[in-house]
């Protein structure tokens, strides 16, 4: 399959070079506005092709990207130190509603993968101003955060992070929602493993995971000044869900009819992704406490989509 990349910066660039080196797609096509950058990373990647898998990498314009069977949305500002995503939201809407058009002019129906932030927000807006259909317009949304939590579970525990199926639901940002509940591990509940193992998950270990989950960009910004190997993996592993028509539980994003009491709001589930994008929600075990913060995180995603009457 054919993937178009709109936004060659950090985000868009570490997608692509994922997705190169894992051989996920056929064709990759940068598009930016900065027609240089684009080039450069093209170059850059496809000179890392040779190693890896036989991707064709180039740049180019919107025309280009005739034929792309999904095109990343990975252009926008990211965050400064200190700054929280939700300031993004109005440099990043604008640039947004403008890349859809184009995409579209050229790709009827693709599936889009957006990944600017606040991603939820974002991610609504492109659902509306494109018109297609909820299951083809999929924000990289938690599942960032997801493998950030199944990867300090994995230290703590000292198994892999992939034989510990855990989400983050709601909004990727500061009101996310760590579904402890209903997470597991190898082939028992989450809490009950770890006790197995020797490595119970006290209210200690459980705030500090939460913390750190939750404030992992925030401190990566700080001293790099931006995020993008996780979520340019997190973007591969999406495109390879729905080339290789797989049907997993990837926790993303897209515009839900109805969840934790709130109406139409775009936040993340685990969700079906398979060749027509997502296919299914699914909504984990709650406790009532993180049912409450579900819908706490719902309500503010919702009155923001609002906001903006789009
Ligand atoms: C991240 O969570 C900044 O949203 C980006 O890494």
């Amino acid at each position: 399959m054919k993937i178009g990349i709109v936004g060659a910066g950090m985000v868009g660039s570490s997608a692509g070079f994922a997705l190169a080196i894992a051989g996920y797609a056929n064709e990759i096509v940068f598009v930016d506005k900065n027609e240089a950058l684009a080039v450069a990373q093209a170059e850059d990647i496809s000179h890392a092709v040779p190693f890896m898998s036989a991707t064709r990498v180039r740049a180019g314009g919107y025309a280009d990207l005739a034929g792309a069977g999904i095109v990343v949305l990975s252009a926008g500002v990211g965050q400064r130190p200190g700054e929280g995503r939700l300031e993004l939201l109005e440099r990043n809407a604008v640039v947004i509603r403008s890349i859809v058009s184009e995409i579209l002019a050229v790709v009827p129906d693709p599936i889009l993968l957006v990944a600017a932030n606040p991603v939820d927000v974002i991610t609504h807006i492109a659902a509306k101003i494109s018109g297609l259909p909820r299951n083809r317009v999929i924000g990289s949304g938690t599942i960032l955060d997801t493998a950030r939590f199944r990867s300090l579970l994995a230290r703590h525990i000292e198994i892999s992070p992939q034989s510990i199926p855990a989400f983050v639901i709601g909004e990727h940002g500061d009101s996310e929602v760590l579904a402890w509940s209903g997470a597991v591990a190898g082939s028992a509940d989450l809490i009950s493993f770890a006790a197995q193992l020797g490595k119970p998950i006290t209210e200690d270990v459980r705030k500090a995971i939460d913390h750190d989950v939750r404030n992992a960009a925030y401190k990566i910004i700080e001293g790099k000044g931006a995020t993008y190997y996780g979520i340019g993996a997190g973007i591969a592993r999406i495109v390879r869900a729905i080339t290789r028509d797989e049907g997993s539980v990837l926790s993303v994003s897209i515009h839900t009819d109805h969840v934790a009491g709130v109406d139409n709001v775009t936040l993340s589930l685990p969700r079906v992704v398979g060749a027509r994008g997502v296919t299914a929600d699914l909504l984990p075990d709650l406790e009532p406490s993180e049912q409450q913060a579900l819908t706490r995180s719902a309500q503010m995603l919702k009155e923001l989509s609002d906001s903006l009457h789009i």
